[in-house]
């Protein structure tokens, strides 16, 4: 167990409840809204995909709110699944505190407004954000998804779970976030990410990549070309906060490992913006290591879809076509780190066959 894990087991354990916002706003008593069912005449509806919550889209009084409510019992065993509940009302209290004071709110418009949230009773209460999911990647909303990590980070939280079903754009064409089971506290100016300074591989462009743009470029098919020029447009832009993140790095007297991190990751996208084939060059290097993290993501928690089966294609062709360009470029990590091409080939095959295996 990590420090986090053990404080929030503590805390889980103890009496001690965390209440976010006030009870007079909540648009029906808490330990009504605690016992919402999908049959509730005021569930408008309801999303069944969470492990450990419930999400409904509640209408009261033509007001319409989104409650979250905490499983009895999570469907996920590992340690972050079971505390993800508590995470979430720990974040919300966070941003909230950041919402109440008119210096720090704006940086944090994108980030949802929780109305309510008590971790005893189960429920967390926000605003219901009338939205879609992402349909096209634009500079709009790569500025605001980059500036507003890049804000959380400055406050110390990093967001590691940036998938396609945690982000909506609303009615106004915004950007916004509003699941934070697995946004957790961190030392920006003494680390890299909440892991310490044992894995800088993590940081908010690579989340993106990975839990995002990788798995969304696949599905839409779209043309290398197309690709290129999507990840072209992203890069710009987290160039940009890169460039941001290291001035407040600077100005705050961080860590020089924690600077120089950044000063090269500047680096690279500076690189790979001076030219077509340099950049052709850090999209292989990239997309291969981002389908490569999020299928050990999807074999640990045995949640495997047609997207990962499609990464792990993608990942046994890259090896065909580029084993050498891959590993000079640093992109054989972790297991993978001094392979051959056959043994790579070999597990990337075994790989698939579990992926097959654990489809849900
Ligand atoms: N505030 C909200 N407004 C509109 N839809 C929401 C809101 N919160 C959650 N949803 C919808 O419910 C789904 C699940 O919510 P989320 O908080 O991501 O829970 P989970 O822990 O199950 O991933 C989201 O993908 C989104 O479609
Ligand atoms: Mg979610």
């Amino acid at each position: 167990m990590n420090q986090r894990q053990k404080q929030q087991q503590e805390f889980d354990q103890s009496e001690q409840n965390l209440i976010v916002g006030s009870e007079q706003q909540c648009p029906l008593s808490p330990e009504q809204l605690a016992m919402t069912t999908a049959d509730c005449d005021y569930v408008v509806e309801t999303f069944e995909s969470g492990l450990t919550a419930q999400v409904f889209h509640i209408r009261i009084d033509g007001q319409d709110y989104t409650l979250k409510k905490k499983r009895p019992q999570a469907k996920v065993q590992n340690l972050d699944g079971q505390y993800s509940f508590l995470n979430e009302v720990q974040r919300r209290f966070d941003f909230q505190t950041q919402k109440n004071n008119p210096n720090s709110a704006p940086d944090f418009q994108h980030i949802v407004e929780t109305i309510y949230a008590n971790y005893r009773l189960g429920i967390i209460v926000s605003e219901w954000i009338e939205g879609t999911p992402i349909v096209e990647i634009t500079d709009d909303l790569m500025v605001e998804l980059f500036s507003t990590l890049l804000a959380c980070e400055r406050i110390g939280l990093f967001e590691w779970d940036l998938c396609s079903g945690n982000l909506l754009v609303n009615e106004q064409g915004q950007l916004k976030l509003f699941d934070f089971g697995y946004m957790y506290r961190f030392e920006p100016l003494q680390h890299f990410n909440s892991n310490g300074l044992s894995a800088p591989l993590f940081d908010a462009s690579e989340r993106f990549e990975t839990r995002f743009l990788s798995g969304w470029l696949l599905e839409k098919e779209y043309s290398q070309k197309e690709s290129l020029q999507l990840f072209k447009a992203v890069k710009r832009q987290a160039l940009r906060m890169l460039e941001d993140k290291r001035g407040w790095l600077d100005a705050n007297q961080a860590k020089p490992e924690v600077i120089e991190r950044v000063q090269a990751s500047i680096e690279k996208v500076e690189t790979a913006l001076s030219s077509d084939a340099k950049l052709e060059h850090l999209f292989t290097l990239e997309m291969f290591r981002s389908h490569v993290l999020d299928i050990e993501d999807d074999l640990e928690g045995k949640s495997c879809t047609s997207t990962t089966i499609k990464r792990v294609q993608f990942v046994l062709a890259m090896l065909e076509q580029h084993y050498n360009l891959l590993r000079e470029g640093g992109a054989l990590f972790y297991q993978n780190q001094d392979k051959s091409q056959a043994q790579l080939r070999e597990d990337y095959l075994r790989k698939k066959a579990l992926v097959v295996e654990y489809q849900l």
